[in-house]
């Protein structure tokens, strides 16, 4: 199960990945927002889907607002979530390979659809190499337990 989110800026990219994966048969919740009409704030919907995959219901999350950056950095303060904003293919691959990312944020206004669902697809495909990669991971999450706290 795939959570999904935007804000205003990353609805349409949004919309056009989530129908691209409703036809392959996955399945999508989609956590909004549901316009590009009214500006809305992108930490909203990053925490929605960040909430969503860190409590185990989802497998994977997709977040898209303008550039990728705000709503990614919003998810990234939920503990548990790797999200990685990715601009091409191989980087795609590496956030699923080398950092187990659990999240895909993307650009709406930086990429246009069809590399957004090259990545998507990779990213998807991709496996988490584990062995070393692991041991960063853990540091990633001991750094989330010193500011727990
Ligand atoms: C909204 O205008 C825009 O700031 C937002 O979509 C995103 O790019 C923020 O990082």
């Amino acid at each position: 199960m795939i959570a999904i989110g935007s804000d205003h800026g990353g609805y349409e990219l949004k919309e056009r990945i989530a129908n691209y994966l409703i036809k392959k048969g996955m399945t999508v919740e989609d956590f909004g927002c549901f316009s590009s009409e009214t500006s809305v704030d992108y930490p909203d919907y990053g925490l929605a889907v960040a909430e969503a995959v860190a409590g185990g219901k989802y497998e994977f999350g997709i977040i898209v607002c303008g550039t990728g950056i705000g709503i990614s950095i919003a998810a990234n303060k939920v503990p548990g979530i790797r999200a990685a904003l990715c601009t091409d293919c191989y980087m795609a691959r590496m956030s699923r390979e080398h950092n187990n990312a659990n999240i895909l944020a993307l650009g709406g206004r930086v990429i246009g659809e069809g590399l957004a669902l090259e990545i998507v697809e990779t990213w998807l495909n991709a496996k988490f190499a584990g062995e070393r990669h692991q041991i960063r991971l853990d540091k990633i999450t001991g750094i989330e337990e010193k500011y727990l706290k």
